[in-house]
């Protein structure tokens, strides 16, 4: 019986691996420049985490979430997103102190039960930071400027950075209100879905695919119409550091986000390389409620997440090539020729690995000329043959991939030139 992932799920090896590596390693690295320190939290919650910070009516809590019982009838949810843990866990531990805003960042797997689609998973990987406790615009700013230096250092050339605010709750509720009248005469026209949002959830009817509802939707008025001056003035702060710090945006007065937890702020960056719903690299905004809703201090925050996979994927279709092939350090592939050399060629390993040099050797006899050949399309730079020859006179035959050249050195008095060929 041969058995397949499950349907949303995907294994991952070889160039892959190497293309999280470098996204998590770069992540990871930029992070720490910014100071944000990592937090880790389960990977399932109460399922009142989510349904609460995510919202009762958002398609994410209807429709897409891995819920189960555990063994005593409690509910629990695979997460969904990280923000929600987040914060639960800041307030359970009280980490907000006196010094904030308190940077974090964490990374994992995310299980949406979705559709399963080319950059749309089941479960998937983000890697996302959390800003808690500041409301200036500069905090929304920085964290803006994390994201487009992150996709900037990955590679990317052509992404977009879509930015709008949502308002706050008095401008969104007058918002609702225009928006609410200009839907009702189309109401006979809109999908299901969409006459289903209208009063519940209605800024999410910005999100529908369905291509007469974007019809309707594109003369619908905009929120930035019922933004009030204080709203107004936020936006345009955080575009007057945008513009200092030499940042490109697009002022997409569409975006929604399908989040209840959002306020003010939200961003998204964009490909525009990609065709289909799943353009969207990463994304995130302001979330100034949330803390005081799970029963935490008043506290303002601000975030933002993107997709491993999305991230991978699109890496891969524009051939954006990973620095380490470019550069290609070097990486070394010993060829024992017989297993009556072993101890001489786990000597050398020792040393190689000792001064941090990539090396492997083939654990199976084979034919020299193959293994040379093997080496090459694996992409080492150099083998290293370890022969009758070399065993008897205590040499290295070192072989340079890259042009063919060959030179043998004293595997006893030159190990220091050994180390300058090869690093
Ligand atoms: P999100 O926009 O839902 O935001 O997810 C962030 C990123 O995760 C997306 O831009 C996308 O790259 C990736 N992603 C989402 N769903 C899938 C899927 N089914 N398959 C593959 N990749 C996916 C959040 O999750 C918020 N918690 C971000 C945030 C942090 N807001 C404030 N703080």
């Amino acid at each position: 019986m041969i058995y397949n992932s499950p349907r949303g799920t995907t294994d991952y090896y070889g160039k892959d691996i190497k293309y999280i590596e470098f996204i998590l390693n770069t992540a990871r690295e930029m992070f720490k420049i910014y100071n944000y320190e990592e937090i880790v939290t389960p990977h399932f919650e109460y399922t009142e985490v989510f349904a609460r910070a995510v919202g009762e009516n958002s398609e994410i809590v209807q429709k897409e979430m891995f819920t189960f019982q555990d063994k005593k009838g409690r509910s629990l949810t695979l997460r969904p997103e990280g923000t929600a843990s987040v914060v639960r866990a800041v307030i359970e531990h009280k980490l907000f102190g006196e010094n904030l805003p308190l940077k974090l960042f964490y990374a994992g797997s995310m299980f949406r039960y979705e559709r399963p689609q080319k950059g749309r998973m089941r479960e998937f990987s983000q890697i996302g930071v959390e800003a808690i406790g500041s409301d200036s615009p500069a905090m929304d700013a920085e964290i803006i400027w994390l994201l487009n230096s992150l996709f900037k250092n990955l590679g990317f050339k052509n992404l977009k950075l879509h930015i709008n605010s949502i308002g706050c709750p008095q401008c969104r509720k007058e918002y609702m209100n225009v928006l609410e009248k200009y839907l009702k005469p189309y109401e006979k026209d809109l999908c299901a879905d969409c006459l289903n949002r209208i009063g519940k959830n209605t800024l999410r009817v910005f999100d529908c695919k369905v291509e007469t509802c974007r019809k309707i939707l594109k003369n619908a008025p905009k929120i930035s119409g019922s933004l009030c001056e204080k709203c107004k003035k936020y936006l345009q702060d955080i575009f007057d550091i945008l513009k200092v710090l030499d940042i490109e945006y697009f002022h997409n007065e569409n975006l929604v986000r399908g989040f209840d937890y959002y306020t003010g702020t939200i961003f998204e960056i964009i490909s525009s390389d990609i065709e289909s719903a799943q353009n969207a690299l990463g994304g995130g905004g302001r979330y100034d409620d949330l803390m005081e809703e799970f029963g935490g201090p008043k506290i303002s925050s601000t975030g933002f997440a993107i997709g491993i996979e999305r991230t991978m994927l699109l890496m891969k279709d524009l051939g954006i090539i990973l620095p380490n092939f470019k550069n290609k350090t070097s990486k070394v592939y010993l060829i024992n020729m017989s297993s009556r050399f072993n101890e001489y060629l786990f000597g050398i390993l020792k040393f190689l690995r000792h001064n941090k040099i990539i090396c492997d050797t083939n654990f199976n006899m084979k034919n020299l000329g193959k293994e040379i050949k093997w080496a090459q399309t694996e992409g080492y730079s150099h083998v290293i043959i370890i022969g009758e020859n070399e065993v008897s006179n205590n040499l290295l035959t070192i072989k340079d991939l890259n042009n063919f050249t060959q030179m043998q050195l004293s595997w006893l008095n030159e190990k220091a030139k050994v180390l300058d060929l090869l690093k």
